[in-house]
């Protein structure tokens, strides 16, 4: 019996002869501890079919949580499809959400239309599923400093990352081209900071969206820029910077600016001030504090900085890096949090900083080796900002490298040749969008998917079956073309040689 095309592939799937019909009369039991996942059910699956699917004692569709269950983890789940019952099983409400994710995928894809679809009957194959993620961080990073997306926005591709068993929302949310995050304290951030691009978000509208995500087994993870990519805050508060009397502009170029922070007690006092805003918005244990491309050039030009080396018997203003994210990344351990980082090889970080390695990924073994936890963001293999093809007709991106849809799948985020203590310390993967070439919504779905599917495979199944994964990608990009998910952002005309357009590489 062919195996329905699931992405990413459940651990254990088995199909069973017959099939399970989801109508009017449709029930479901809801255990105590499941109704969150009952609520996601019924809301994903309404719009299209109209399924009220009330709770009844003797429901027929069962959700069930069960501490006492064992080897699923926290967001595993066991799955069962008979003719006349479902049972959804899991020992945390993170498996039942991502169970619910795999119904809806064993439905007719019809079921995932925004609009009610008439005349669908909609059944799924009796299965047997167990189903565990290889990797407990699977997420994307999207950069709305460079491009301001509205509230609205972000929950939609929460549902896009939820749909593929992703949970994590990374959230750029400050660079040098703008200020997104609100600071009651220091308000000009988003009144200076956020003009350019777009706009900023409210602190009711982030809570919102933190809650949202959390409905649907996402956490979002914010990110505020520091000690460098910081000239939207340089113009709001210069006095922050290393010159006194200076003003800035918000940046309007792309690139690596040399505008920093300064190494004075105001500029640590502006960090903890922000930070503690974005602790109080965002729930999330980890909490990132950039820390890349951050050029020394004013540290060695500021005799303030040359007080802060000598006063704190620093080698040099080089070093003033490791020292202030060490500061700022302390202040986050004593509220309780975990420090991220953007990293090459976590050279100049203290251990408890989890990493990110982005530039080559051995340099992910080497920051394991330091004994940093790490969330593997090699740009070969996660950057959606660059092409995914060679082809003349993508439009423009990120130069330097094509990263095809093989390349994301060939991400591995803990090679066989690490020792089990060093893969130990892989918290897993995720993609990144960054947004200097992406000026619209549809641009930047059209860069991540599919590419982001193939991530969600990786990540979830720590598996690289690319000629499967390619056959149930051809299904799946039907359910994203019910979503509405662009194939193609401009319309490519059938040329002169050529009898059609040309295909996506789904
Ligand atoms: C980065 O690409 N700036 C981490």
């Amino acid at each position: 019996m062919p195996l329905p095309p699931l992405v990413p592939e459940p651990t254990h799937l088995s199909v069973l002869p017959g099939r399970f019909t989801f109508d009017a009369t449709t029930t479901l039991k809801v255990t105590p501890g499941a109704d969150a996942a009952a609520d996601l059910l019924r809301t994903l699956l309404a719009p299209a079919t109209g399924l009220a699917l009330p709770a009844r004692p003797d429901g027929s569709v069962v959700l069930a949580l069960d501490r006492a269950l064992t080897g699923l983890g926290d967001e595993g789940y066991g799955l069962t499809v008979g003719t006349e019952a479902v049972l959804l099983r899991a020992a945390r409400p993170r498996g039942l959400l991502a169970g619910v994710q795999t119904l809806r995928q064993l439905l007719p894809v019809e079921a995932l239309h925004p609009q009610p679809v008439p005349g669908v009957a909609w059944s799924i194959p009796c299965a047997q599923i167990t189903d565990v993620p290889r990797f407990p961080w699977r997420g994307s990073m999207l950069d709305v400093a460079r491009r301001f997306r509205p509230v609205s926005y972000l929950r939609r591709y929460v549902d896009l990352l939820a749909l593929h068993k992703l949970n994590v929302l990374h959230l750029h949310l400050t660079d040098d081209q703008g200020w997104r995050m609100p600071v009651a304290a220091l308000p000009r951030l988003t009144e200076v900071g956020g003009l350019p691009h777009g706009g900023a978000y409210t602190r009711a509208e982030l809570t919102g969206l933190v809650a949202y995500a959390a409905e649907r087994g996402v956490t979002v993870v914010p990110e505020i820029e520091m000690p460098g990519h910081v000239r939207a805050a340089l113009a709001a508060y210069p006095e922050i910077g290393n010159h006194p009397g200076r003003t800035y502009e918000v940046w309007d170029r792309w690139g690596v600016c040399d505008t920093i922070l300064g190494v004075h007690d105001g500029a640590l006092d502006f960090c903890r001030t922000v930070l503690d805003e974005v602790m109080d918005v965002f729930p999330s244990p980890y909490v990132h504090i950039g820390g890349e491309e951050c050029p020394t050039t004013e540290w060695h030009a500021s005799p303030e900085a040359r007080r802060r080396v000598a006063a704190e018997g620093l080698p040099g203003p080089d070093a003033l890096h490791g020292w202030f994210m060490e500061r700022v990344g302390r202040h986050l351990v004593d509220a309780g949090r975990r420090p991220l980082s953007w990293t090459e090889n976590g050279a100049d970080l203290p251990p408890y900083f989890t990493v990110m390695p982005w530039r080559d990924a051995d340099h992910g073994r080497t920051a394991v080796r330091r004994g940093h936890q790490v969330v593997m963001a090699p740009h070969r293999t996660t950057y959606l900002d660059y092409p995914q093809s060679a082809g003349a007709e993508e439009p423009p991106g990120q130069a330097g490298e094509v990263v095809d849809l093989r390349a994301v799948h060939g991400n591995d985020p803990a090679p066989a040749d690490w020792s089990a203590e060093e893969a130990a310390r892989v918290l897993g993967s995720q993609a990144q969008l960054w947004t200097e070439y992406v000026p619209t919504a549809a641009h930047a779905e059209y860069l991540t998917f599919p590419r982001l599917c193939a991530l969600a495979e990786v990540v979830w199944t720590g598996r690289h079956d690319w000629p499967g994964f390619r056959e149930r990608l051809r299904h799946h990009r039907t359910r994203l073309d019910a979503l509405g998910v662009p194939r193609r952002l401009f319309p490519t005309p059938p040329a002169a040689g050529r009898t059609r357009p040309k295909e996506e590489s789904s």
